[in-house]
């Protein structure tokens, strides 16, 4: 396998360009994509333009569509604000921590003979500038700012990117299907209607 050495990305944008280049292959190398983003150094001046919070949930929003490769986006997650178990529809996930901590929960995929709670793998604390990385055949997770008086910032890479994605409830392991939607686009607040209480991401 051809090995590349990391550029370093000064600023979102040049890491934005990176990602373009890396992405244009057919294969894509989870090292290396880790290895990218993590080199960002997150400077909030460079963001803060996306980061747009709501009061009651975590909220999506898009930052780059990667030439049809995958989707860019940074969530924000006021304090106490949540995901709920969800699987990622086949894609990479890739998620780096820009500001504030996460609490990340893997779970099992459930059964269908199995009842009750679904079964924990693991837990950890994800912390800035990290970058998590997670599949279907990892398992599934929840994602959560624990802290009480700390937002936190996420940059989210899905590739190839997806709409809808399924949730899980942790007492019984029933799914349900749902659409994801963005609360803005490349930092403009998303028209109403698309963004009826969905969840997700
Ligand atoms: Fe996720």
């Amino acid at each position: 396998m051809e090995q590349t050495e990391v550029v370093k990305p000064e600023t979102l944008d040049e890491l934005i360009k990176i990602l373009h280049k890396t992405f244009e292959s057919e294969c894509i190398n989870v090292e290396e994509v880790q290895d990218i983003m993590e080199s960002y150094e997150s400077q909030p001046h460079e963001w803060r333009k996306y980061a747009k919070f709501d009061q009651y949930r975590y909220t999506r929003n898009l930052v780059d569509e990667g030439n049809g490769k995958f989707n860019l986006m940074i969530l924000c997650w006021g304090e106490g604000h949540g995901s709920s178990i969800h699987d990622h529809t086949d894609s990479h996930c890739f998620m780096k921590l820009l500001q504030g901590q996460l609490k990340e929960t893997l779970f099992e995929w459930p059964d269908s003979k199995s009842h009750g709670d679904m079964v924990q793998k693991s837990q950890r604390i994800l912390q800035e500038n990290k970058v998590a990385y997670i599949n279907d055949s990892i398992g599934l997770h929840r994602v959560e700012n624990v802290s009480h008086t700390e937002c936190a910032v996420s940059l989210h890479l899905y590739s190839p990117p997806f709409e809808t994605c399924q949730t899980f409830d942790q007492r019984t392991g029933h799914k349900n299907t749902v659409k994801m939607t963005f609360w803005s686009k490349h930092g403009e607040r998303t028209p109403f209607e698309n963004t009826v209480s969905q969840e997700n991401n």
